[in-house]
């Protein structure tokens, strides 16, 4: 055979490969996603809220990155930045900058709204199946075709503003294991959505360890977990994994459903705070000057009502609720050693 020939069968071999889905070594090759659509709650939310209502677009929020307020529950970035940079796609456009960032709904969509759960809480914003309309309509709209979506990640995080939501409303302790398991069937149905509406891979996180953030530490001055709280969290988590692999189970595929748990990557953080180069791992960095006030308070003459502490970067939690930027990579370095990651990128 000639050169040309030569070449040509090796080109004619390499066509074959790729559409085989198969490389050399015959390993399946890797999925490449290109979109990340993202859906739940402030651990997640990346600007949706006005900036007239959320306390994440005062300062200091935002002053690690980008610098100034921009709608993240942090210093800096949040869970989704760091899931996205994984998947090796820029963190997606929040959907009320779609029109203005228009170039930018290549990289998917971020549909999550801080304080926001499955069901109504008392933030009004959308809930979970709310947000999913507003992916639906896009979908029906031709913003993104079936082909985008078989390229494309979805990441959830919600139900923790559903439980603060039922002590709020002063729920029986007696109803809370039914109303956890009402929580996590409604997620359930929330993620089977998702992956019919042409989502490929769906990243789910579980709940955190709630008895440890400093809301719930305070009384103990930021020292003691409470434990009371995080058996709750812990019957959540265990409901949430049956039901992820049920559904995995349902589309005959065992990474489609992806659990990240977080509350034994936040575990492990707090068990060891300076692997992580952490010093105060319950004390957060923005906390009001006295009761009544929180991270982001001023008084009616401007002046601040909140103390920030001196380096953002050694503390784990931001304010009474979320972590820093250094807590939230803290915990994608936890995420990255399990290998519940790399079930995003392998092909099903
Ligand atoms: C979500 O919000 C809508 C509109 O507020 C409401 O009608 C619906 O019942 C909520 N869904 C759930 C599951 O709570
Ligand atoms: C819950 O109970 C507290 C104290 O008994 C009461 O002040 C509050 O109004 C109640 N809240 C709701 C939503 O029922
Ligand atoms: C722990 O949290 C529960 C609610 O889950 C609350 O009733 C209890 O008072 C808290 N315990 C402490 C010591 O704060």
């Amino acid at each position: 055979m000639d050169s040309h020939e030569h070449i040509f069968s090796l080109l004619f071999l390499s066509l074959i490969l790729l559409f085989t889905g198969a490389d050399a070594s015959g390993q399946h090759l890797n999925f490449r996603p290109t979109k990340l659509f993202v859906f739940g709650d402030s651990y997640v939310d990346t600007g949706n809220h006005g900036r007239q209502v959320s306390f994440s677009w005062k300062d200091p929020y935002g002053i690690t990155f980008p610098g100034k307020p921009s709608g993240r529950f942090s210093d800096g970035r949040v869970l989704t930045d760091f899931i996205a940079k994984y998947l090796g796609v820029k963190s997606p456009v929040p959907y009320k900058l779609r029109r203005s960032m228009a170039q930018h709904l290549k990289y998917g969509m971020n549909f999550a709204y801080g304080g926001t759960g499955v069901f109504d809480t008392s933030t009004p914003a959308p809930n979970m199946t709310n947000q999913i309309d507003l992916f639906q309509q896009l979908i029906k709209d031709k913003a993104y075709t079936a082909a985008d979506l078989s390229y494309s990640v979805a990441l959830v995080s919600v139900a923790g503003n559903d439980y603060s939501h039922y002590i709020n409303q002063n729920g029986s302790a007696e109803g809370f294991p039914s109303f956890i398991a009402s929580v996590v069937n409604e997620m359930a149905s929330n993620l089977k959505r998702i992956h019919e509406l042409g989502v490929k891979k769906l990243a789910v996180s579980g709940l955190q360890p709630l008895g440890c953030l400093p809301a719930n530490t305070a009384p103990s001055t930021f020292r003691r977990c409470n434990d009371s709280s995080n058996v709750l969290v812990a019957f959540h988590n265990s409901l949430l994994t049956q039901a992820v692999s049920k559904l995995n189970q349902q589309t005959k595929d065992q990474s489609t459903f992806v659990l990240l748990d977080l509350y034994n990557s936040f575990m492990s953080v707090l068990a060891h705070p300076s692997t992580h180069n952490i010093q105060n791992q319950f004390q957060p960095c923005c906390v009001g000057v006295s009761s009544g006030y929180s991270c982001g308070d001023v008084d009616d003459n401007n002046f601040k009502k909140y103390n920030v502490c001196d380096d953002p970067k050694s503390a784990f939690f931001w304010d009474l609720a979320h972590p820093t930027q250094a807590g939230w990579h803290a915990v994608y370095n936890k995420l990255q050693t399990t290998n519940v990651l790399q079930q995003l990128v392998v092909q099903n």
